[in-house]
């Protein structure tokens, strides 16, 4: 459920109209809804309750400050992958102390400024890494906290470019390997070794695969503990998978998740981390255009918008579907027609839907891309020289732009010219 419905014919965002936002804002822009937010958050802290546990937002779905504001005002940690996305947690008022840094390719100076303004723990993925962070902290007289990432060789049945937990994927130490690489992280001087994390993959649409791999992680913490490691804290990742249509998708409910946690987990007296995304960002967005043509092509009609591939990439690059309605509410039972809706990009691949039934739409109408909150703006760029988009919040009936439109001035600006030309 989501805070985006029509309300006397016209789609409002919790208690405005979103028309009232294009008139101010103008197209395009990002909406998104806190009641939404609140609620998605909710259900998790909902579904570990009774456990110890941190929920560590994953600020790479949607890291707008005024969101990341938001959550940390509901007691979320965080899940950054980056010096960026570190900085923008503690500047959004985030402690260290709650923040947990994941990623393949820490730097050793992403790593030393964690260290220096405080880290839950560091997700460490490989030996070389392990070896890095033990220097980097032993230099500044410290012990980094740390997990390592294991790679459980599970097959999260997702898209393939976000399965994660595969043994061929990047990610993670093989499980294989795991308490040898415990062992060596027990020995080096500059380390604490505080648990295990795991993260199998995005959209995942039924628990077995977690299940799976959950199942494998309390092994190893049983055979860790054995070798002599504290085990204290399971970071589970993310990846609870979100309807991207109204009509027939029942991806597992958060409490069901958190059932299935305990199920498996509960009787390991350890702290439960749990780094959601796109189910708490993911439904609390839209993204608002306008159709600036109809045309009619040879034996289809394109439905061209000013929202393009550069603003949502997620059609082009994954092939996803997003639900697009009408801002004016269509009359019961108007007939719908088959459009390809389009980008003004210079790409056949900025195509948002082939042969999507619509009602009929004019030029000068907006319509609205459902679900558009997690990886959204956060994956939006500037190609063709088109500014990023404002993003918009809503509480109840008011509302704050949170990242105005950059003017082209600002845009060309930042280029520089060699003193040769
Ligand atoms: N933790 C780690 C280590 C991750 O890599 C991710 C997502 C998450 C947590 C959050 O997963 P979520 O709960 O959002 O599924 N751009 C793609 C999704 C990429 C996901 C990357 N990792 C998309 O638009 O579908």
């Amino acid at each position: 459920m989501d805070h985006f419905l029509y309300r006397d014919g016209l789609l409002h965002a919790e208690d405005v109209p979103l028309i009232e936002i294009a008139a101010e804002v103008g197209t395009p822009f990002y909406c998104y809804s806190t009641a939404t937010l609140t609620r998605h958050y909710r259900l998790f802290e909902e579904a570990l309750n009774g456990l110890d546990h941190l929920v560590c937002y994953s600020v790479k779905s949607l890291s707008n400050q005024a969101i990341l504001r938001t959550l940390a005002g509901l007691g979320a940690g965080m899940d950054v992958v980056s010096g960026g996305e570190y900085r923008r947690a503690l500047a959004a008022g985030v402690p260290g102390e709650k923040i947990v840094f994941s990623g393949v390719g820490k730097t050793h100076e992403e790593m030393a400024f964690a260290l220096t303004h405080g880290i839950r723990q560091f997700n460490v993925e490989s030996d070389s890494e392990l070896h890095a962070l033990s220097e980097v902290a032993a230099a500044m007289g410290k012990r980094a906290p740390v997990t390592l990432r294991v790679n459980p060789d599970v097959d999260a049945k997702t898209h393939e470019k976000i399965a994660t937990g595969r043994k061929e994927d990047k990610f993670g130490v093989p499980i294989a390997r795991a308490r040898a690489l415990y062992a060596e992280a027990a020995r080096l001087p500059g380390l604490e070794v505080v648990g295990v994390d795991v993260h199998i993959g995005s959209q995942l649409t039924d628990l077995a695969p977690f299940e799976a791999a959950f199942g494998k992680i309390a092994e190893l913490t049983r055979a860790l503990r054995a070798d002599g490691h504290a085990i204290r804290r399971l970071d589970l990742g993310g990846g609870l998978g979100i309807p991207y249509t109204s009509s027939n998708e029942t991806p597992p409910l958060p409490l069901d998740y958190g059932a299935m946690i305990r199920r498996v987990l509960g009787d390991l007296d350890v702290e439960i981390e749990i780094e959601p995304g796109r189910l708490i960002a993911g439904n609390a967005g839209i993204l608002v255009a306008q159709v600036i043509y109809l045309k009619q092509g040879e034996g289809r009609d394109f439905l061209i918008l000013d929202a393009a591939m550069n603003d949502l990439i997620r059609p082009a690059m994954y092939g996803a579907h997003h639900d697009i309605v009408p801002v004016v509410e269509p009359c019961a039972g108007i007939e719908r027609y088959p459009v390809d809706i389009v980008g003004p990009v210079c790409e056949s691949g900025d195509t948002f839907a082939k042969q999507r039934l619509m009602p009929p739409l004019a030029a000068g109408d907006l319509v609205a891309f459902r679900s558009a909150g997690a990886y959204g703006a956060v994956m939006s760029s500037e190609y063709n020289t088109r500014p990023l988009i404002p993003e918009v919040l809503v509480h109840q009936d008011q509302y704050a732009v949170i990242r105005p439109r950059p003017s082209f001035d600002e845009i060309i600006n930042r280029d520089r010219l060699p003193s040769w030309l």
